[in-house]
């Protein structure tokens, strides 16, 4: 029987990728004996939280209502929004729905007028709702759109809905605004520009915001999630290298609203900007040989180059 040798020789390389990426990946947590619990922080307050209709914002949601908060959840699939209203509420934990298309501005608008009219401003915003898209720059020559539909939702929906609640946020003098960032903004992974980009935008928003609301008590937190087991992240094809479930990234949220830091990341954030600080250089170098070698995004289902799709997150070409 013949080996291939420069098969197997890539095969161990993303072997050894994906120990490595896995065994950084996870919340960082040091022992603290008077860490307030999730209860004493969310209790009777209300958290709004975008893109609950699945993955993360779903499994938050249904953390922080258990925690006793009261959860208005959004997005735009209204039947997966009831059904997550149910089960918190068959547990005796208290939950709403809003539909909104945060893609628009007419659907920000929406979203921030039945909040503020139904339940006034929340006490902790959740930005969660977000798509991704990886595609190298070799093949995005003719599109622009994808730059511009991450930004959309991912930036310009969080940036909507931070402007039109943050007045009456700050009235509160005890808020918390908290984005689902990426490990991205401190990695810059190859392929991710679009989506990335989207994200570090945010980031600076939430830098700048934090200071300007720094004495009327406003937090600003961003959680550096990694690559997480969600619809979005399936059609990657990049599964192997770091498959985390749900949990990890609700954990992160947790510690998140727990703490109140300006960030939340894993080891694989802290090494990748210390790094990205002490050798720039060679993060650069590291990272041309690893997109390289990055498997090709597959191609879109079938239905999908048909058929226009409501999850705007699944592979759109
Ligand atoms: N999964 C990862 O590896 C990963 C890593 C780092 C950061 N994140 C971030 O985590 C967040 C949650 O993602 P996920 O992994 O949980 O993926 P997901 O299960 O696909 O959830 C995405 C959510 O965003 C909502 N959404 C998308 N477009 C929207 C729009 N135009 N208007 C309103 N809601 C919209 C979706 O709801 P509808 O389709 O019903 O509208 C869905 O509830 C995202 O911001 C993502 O960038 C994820």
């Amino acid at each position: 029987m013949m080996i291939d040798t420069g098969k197997a020789l890539q095969r161990a390389e993303f072997e050894l990728m994906r120990l490595v990426s896995n065994a950084l990946t996870g919340p960082v947590r040091l022992p603290n004996p008077f860490r307030p619990s999730l209860r004493d922080q969310v209790a009777g307050k209300t958290v709004l939280i975008t893109g609950a209709s699945s993955g993360i914002g779903r499994g938050l949601a249904a953390r922080v209502a258990e925690a006793g908060a009261i959860a208005v959840v959004t997005a735009r699939r209204t039947a997966e929004l009831d059904q997550l209203v149910a089960e918190i509420r068959g547990k005796g934990g208290s939950a709403f729905a809003i539909t909104s298309d945060l893609s628009t501005a007419e659907g920000i608008e929406k979203l921030a007028d039945d909040m503020l009219v139904e339940f006034g401003a929340p006490d902790i915003l959740v930005n969660n709702a977000g798509r991704s898209i990886r595609r190298p720059l070799n093949r995005s020559a003719e599109r622009l759109h994808d730059f511009e539909r991450t930004m959309r939702v991912n930036y310009f929906g969080a940036v909507g809905l931070i402007l039109r609640l943050l007045p009456d946020m700050r009235e509160k003098k005890a808020a918390q605004i908290i984005t689902s960032s990426s490990v991205g903004t401190l990695t810059y992974p190859p392929q991710f520009s679009a989506y990335v980009g989207s994200k570090a935008a945010l980031d600076a928003v939430m830098r700048i915001a934090a200071i300007e609301t720094l004495s009327d008590g406003v937090v600003f937190t961003k959680v550096h999630l990694p690559m997480i087991d969600t619809a979005m992240a399936a059609p990657e094809g990049l599964h192997a290298y770091t498959k985390l479930p749900v949990d990890t990234a609700v954990d992160m949220m947790v510690d998140g609203i727990i703490r109140r830091p300006d960030d939340v990341q894993d080891l694989l954030g802290i090494a990748g900007a210390w790094l990205n600080l002490l050798a720039p250089g060679l993060v650069k170098h590291a990272l041309h040989a690893v997109h390289h070698r990055m498997p090709p995004r597959p191609a879109p289902a079938p239905q999908h180059r048909t058929q226009p799709t409501a999850r705007a997150h699944q592979p759109a070409d």
